[in-house]
């Protein structure tokens, strides 16, 4: 998120006067040189160097997991994490431009802050899982926020394909969110808070 909050209003300030009848102005149907769109792509490699790290960093929280529910959990959504990251290079190809990671700060304080929790807390117990479901679903919200905004800004500029993209995206990490809860619901929890 190098981008800072004022760029991205002005980004977003100015789109609305060059998306006036929602025209995509290329042949691909990106506005060419609309600062709209490179914020776009700006905030697409941001998500791709987040998945990709989150490729990595999810089977190192499945190792920590006392549980063989949560273990399993982390497990499904590292395949599905790795079809992110695949679904984020067809949406690179689909805009005509090279799929690159940039560094995303606030997923790796989130990945920093998951790797604290392991420090602090005791293999072996609920309560290290609860901790590791708490740091998963904050990824989780941040990923379901991005994409959420990401779809808006697709459909704005008219790239329908990519929005379906990202939908498909955003609704497994819904249901991977839900996942966590029901999971955390069903025994974590209260396994927990009786250690
Ligand atoms: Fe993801
Ligand atoms: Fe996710």
């Amino acid at each position: 998120m190098a981008t800072t909050s004022k760029t991205a209003a002005r980004a977003v300030a100015k789109s609305s006067s060059v998306n006036v009848g929602n025209k995509p102005t290329g042949k691909t149907g990106k506005m060419e040189n609309s600062e709209f769109h490179e914020f776009f792509v700006d905030e697409l490699k941001d998500i791709y160097w987040a998945e990709k790290h989150l490729v990595k960093a999810l089977p190192k929280m499945k190792k920590a997991a006392t549980s063989t529910e949560l273990a399993s959990a982390f497990e499904k959504h590292t395949e599905e994490t790795n079809t992110h990251v695949e679904t984020l290079e067809q949406v690179f190809a689909l805009l005509e431009e090279k799929p690159q990671a940039k560094k995303c700060d606030a997923m790796e304080g989130l990945l920093k802050e998951a790797d604290s929790i392991i420090e602090d807390t005791d293999a072996g117990t609920m309560v290290r899982d609860a901790g590791l479901i708490l740091a998963a679903q904050k990824v989780e919200h941040y990923e379901i926020a991005t994409y959420g905004t990401l779809i808006v800004f697709a459909q704005n500029m008219g790239h329908t394909q990519v929005s379906e993209l990202l939908q498909a995206t955003l609704d497994n990490e819904k249901a991977t969110d839900l996942a966590l809860t029901e999971v955390a619901e069903s025994f974590i929890n209260e396994q927990a808070a009786a250690e």
